[in-house]
């Protein structure tokens, strides 16, 4: 660790859109942190990033970066696809390890994750920044004051605007819709019901992107889960890619003597209203000016649980159960059928 300057430094992995936001951060507000080096292994992208951050080091092979002495922590912003051989990478460097969400493609990659970290004495923080979000966390604080009476129902969706990139029309590449655009609702519904999902009954289609029926038949960019949880309540989650009107994230909790709502639909606060068009409010665009708080908070977070030495916020196993949801609902999409999730083994 940089004891000279009592800073940590920061590497991120992947300078695509996710991992910009983590760089801006680490770059111009984490505090007790130094962004010292990025990696890609697209030259433009890389380049690109290094001019906007002013970050002199860039490295087209993230291993570099992991024998750079000046980095301690790493974060993993790739595609999904690429997390698992990178962790296990950066652990056995002796770097600690922030890994975007979905954690990896599935729960033996996750098992090999957290087993790597452990060995190494590395923390291992997973990137579900809902966890991080006022909105979220006071909701959480008021549902367990009792306010609602005891938690029911927790309904989730996640609908992302944008046309996905051809990786994720790859099921077998990405695990589809449920782990790019639903791994936040899996792992906010654990948090809320504070047990594990048992068992799920999914149902797909796709909607809205013809371009990928042909060569990606199972491509699916809208989804249902209904989820059994281990002590009783009841999960729903609603996923949808490709929707165009906006970026929309909400969570529904039905408790015995109440409802809480969270989520806002409004980009801001301004509302017209015109003859033409009566009453017009323009939707969230994003979830990089929904979440630009939560990100903030989660890296913040990340640099403060090593320097200080304590366990992070979300651990591997959040992210190991999250992933084990996912691939149940996407054999229960393949087989028509409600699917035991994956257990943890004793
Ligand atoms: N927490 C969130 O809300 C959130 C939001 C978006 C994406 N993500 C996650 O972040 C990850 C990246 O998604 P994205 O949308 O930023 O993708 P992206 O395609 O925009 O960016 C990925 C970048 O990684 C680079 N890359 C690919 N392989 C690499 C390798 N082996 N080494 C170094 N760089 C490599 C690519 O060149 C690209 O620039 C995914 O796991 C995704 O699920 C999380």
């Amino acid at each position: 660790m940089n004891l000279d300057t009592h800073k940590l430094g920061i590497c991120v992995i992947g300078s695509g859109r996710a991992g910009m936001i983590h760089a801006r951060n680490f770059a111009r507000g984490t505090a007790r942190t130094r962004l010292v080096a990025l990696a890609d292994t697209h030259g433009p992208t890389l380049q690109e990033a290094q001019r906007e951050l002013e970050v002199e080091t860039g490295y087209a092979d993230y291993k570099d970066a992991l024998a750079d002495s000046r980095v301690d922590a790493v974060v993993v912003v790739t595609p999904t696809s690429f997390h698992k051989e990178i962790v296990l990478q950066a652990a056995q460097a002796g770097k600690h390890v922030l890994c975007e969400k979905p954690m990896a493609m599935d729960v033996a990659e996750c098992d090999a994750m957290i087993a790597a970290c452990k060995a190494a004495g590395v923390k291992l923080q997973i990137g579900f920044m809902r966890r991080y979000d006022s909105s979220f966390r006071a909701a959480k604080q008021r549902v367990e004051s009792g306010e609602i009476g005891d938690v029911v129902l927790v309904k989730s969706l996640t609908h992302g605007p944008s046309v996905p990139q051809e990786w994720m029309y790859d099921i077998r590449k990405s695990n589809g819709p449920l782990a790019e655009v639903n791994s936040h609702d899996i792992d906010a519904l654990r948090w809320f019901v504070e047990s594990e999902i048992g068992e799920v009954f999914a149902i797909a289609g796709n909607f809205r992107c013809p371009q990928a029926a042909r060569k990606y038949p199972d491509f699916y960019d809208n989804v249902a889960m209904l989820c059994r949880v281990e002590n009783g309540k009841q999960g729903f989650i609603d996923g949808a890619a490709s929707v165009g009107y906006g970026y929309d994230a909400r969570m529904e909790i039905v408790g015995t003597s109440g409802v809480m709502f969270v989520g806002r639909r409004e980009q801001d606060s301004v509302v017209g209203c015109s003859t033409a068009k009566g009453i017009v409010q323009p939707f969230v665009k994003s979830w990089r000016t929904l979440f630009t708080e939560a990100y903030a908070a989660e890296d913040q977070d990340f640099a403060d649980c090593i320097l200080d030495d304590r366990p992070p916020r979300v651990q591997g196993i959040d992210g190991r159960m999250a992933v084990a949801v996912v691939n149940a609902g996407n054999r229960s999409i393949a087989a028509r059928a409600p699917v035991r999730v994956e257990r943890m083994k004793q």
